[in-house]
């Protein structure tokens, strides 16, 4: 078995970050869910998930997949293998299987070298009193490309 919870970085020993991500995805209108998995000998090294959460940006309803659990076993780091993760979820964006991705996080290098933007715009959640959903430092888009001005983005359910 692999459990995620062997790479997460988190010292809480009650922490699981399976239920975590199943907590913000758990919408009944949730159709799409992947997850990618780098291992070596059977050993979890390399995480990330994906799935479909649609967001208004300013009036648009927007296909936007959200990226949660980005992550790779301490020892594996700086040898790529994130980078390769990173860029396989966002070919799901290249060959428009959904329009963007905003996304939160606490390491912006890592994701401006894939291709993502910051953004500052507000962020709410309209399903839990206009509330900022998110918890880590930075928001990004992905492509760089996308077009934004100053539109509230409403992620119409929890941060992921
Ligand atoms: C972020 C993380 C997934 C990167 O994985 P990795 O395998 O070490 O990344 P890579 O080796 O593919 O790095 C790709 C590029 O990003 C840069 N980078 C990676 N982590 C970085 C960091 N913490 N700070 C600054 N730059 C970083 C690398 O230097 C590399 O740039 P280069 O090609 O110019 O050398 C990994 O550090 C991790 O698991 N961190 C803890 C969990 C986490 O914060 N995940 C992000 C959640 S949004």
């Amino acid at each position: 078995m692999l459990f995620l919870r062997t790479i997460w970085p988190s010292t809480d020993p009650d922490f699981s970050i399976e239920q975590d991500v199943t907590k913000a995805m758990n919408k009944p209108e949730t159709k799409f869910w992947k997850n990618i998995k780098v291992t070596d000998n059977n050993s979890l090294i390399g995480y990330a998930n994906i799935f479909d959460r649609p967001i208004r940006i300013g009036s648009l309803l927007v296909n936007n997949m959200a990226l949660a659990s980005v992550c790779v076993k301490t020892e594996y780091r700086k040898a790529g293998i994130g980078h390769t993760i990173i860029k396989k979820i966002f070919e799901f964006i290249d060959n428009k299987t959904f329009e963007c991705s905003v996304f939160q996080t606490a390491v912006p290098e890592f994701y401006i070298k894939a291709g993502a933007k910051k953004i500052d715009n507000s962020i709410i959640n309209s399903l839990n009193e206009n509330k900022y959903p998110f918890w880590d430092p930075h928001v990004f888009i992905y492509p760089s490309s996308y077009l934004l001005s100053n539109e509230i983005i409403d992620l119409i359910g929890p941060g992921y």
